[in-house]
């Protein structure tokens, strides 16, 4: 076990941030704001995840890329998109060895918007050389039970979203929100799943293991008002892939939402630059095909461990672009 550097006096968008240094070179970049991990450097400016050109960081808007956390609902309903937890101010709950803990309890706000709900979530966020753990614990405190919904919605910057593969899926069941009804879809045996068209997915009962392939990996670095940019680039740099070990507290049962928006949906996402479809996928694992239901006294938890597997050869020789800055 290594022990981290934790530094907790920088803002970044002037959002403060919280930053993680693995002895490895490995860093992690969090904004306090949506316990909004949007960097995952490992090392040499290798960023593992994506975050648009076009974000917005006015401390109110939900940040376009990195990691936001969905709580407590997914889709439509009475509770802003996406829920509060992307939208809250979270504090400093312990930093040791390697983890960083983040919390946010019900307060005035939350419990207006979701039935007097009284909650803590514990955000969990452990680096490693070649890997990140994010783990999100609910608590009910109250003297009720509530129903949730959550979703770890991690953001990753590709190569080349036409070649790029999502592996662990096949043989299993999923809704297509695309579509008008919601009659489940099998994907089919030996194939992964491939991004050619607008993606807006929920598989059911997931798999605990599957493992995205075409990571940029890129020599990019997030800068303030918003990042190097991305766009529309198959990026120098080292390729690989990221292995996402899912578990849930309590059982299993949990979905994984695949998203990429495409073409036009990219076109009427104001936080979004049009072109950017190129270089992201959303793979997020979570509870949101159902509800979870949490008694009081009691808590759950979903983690999600994501390993670099292989890190390409060389520029230019490990990725499926060749070398150099390529206009796709
Ligand atoms: C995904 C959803 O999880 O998030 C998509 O399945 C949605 O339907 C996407 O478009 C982005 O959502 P938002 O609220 O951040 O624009």
């Amino acid at each position: 076990m290594s022990t981290c550097m934790f530094v907790t006096d920088q803002t970044h968008n002037n959002l403060p941030i919280v930053q993680i240094h693995h002895p490895s070179g490995s860093q992690l970049l969090v904004y306090l704001f949506g316990a909004h991990i949007f960097s995952w450097n490992l090392g040499d400016q290798r960023e593992v995840l994506f975050m648009s050109d076009s974000a917005i960081f006015d401390n109110a808007t939900p940040i376009r890329g990195g990691i936001p956390l969905v709580f407590p609902q997914f889709g439509g309903g009475d509770l802003p998109s996406h829920g509060f937890a992307r939208r809250s101010v979270w504090s400093i709950h312990s930093m040791e060895v390697d983890t960083l803990v983040l919390k946010l309890t019900d307060n005035e706000s939350t419990r207006n918007m979701w039935n007097n709900n009284k909650f803590t979530l514990l955000y969990s966020i452990k680096l490693e050389a070649d890997s990140i753990t994010t783990s999100l614990c609910v608590e009910n405190q109250g003297d009720k039970p509530f129903n949730f919904q959550a979703l770890l919605h991690t953001y990753f910057l590709l190569r080349n979203i036409k070649h790029t593969t999502l592996n662990g899926l096949s043989g299993k069941m999923f809704t297509d929100k695309l579509k008008d009804n919601l009659q489940p879809f099998v994907q089919p045996e030996g194939q992964p799943v491939v991004f050619d068209r607008e993606i807006d997915r929920i598989f059911i009962d997931a798999p605990s293991t599957v493992t995205l392939e075409g990571l940029a990996l890129s020599n990019i670095n997030h800068g303030e008002n918003n990042n190097a940019s991305t766009t529309c680039y198959a990026l120098n740099g080292k390729d690989g892939s990221v292995t996402i070990d899912i578990n849930v507290d309590g059982g299993s049962g949990h979905d994984i939402v695949v998203w990429n928006p495409w073409i036009d949906k990219s076109k009427r996402m104001t936080d979004f630059s049009d072109d950017e479809y190129h270089n992201m996928c959303c793979v997020e694992p979570g509870y949101v095909s159902k509800w979870e239901i949490l008694e009081p006294n009691t808590s759950w938890t979903i983690s999600q461990k994501l390993v670099i597997n292989d890190v390409g050869k060389s520029d230019g020789t490990g990725g499926s672009s060749g070398s150099g800055e390529t206009k796709l």
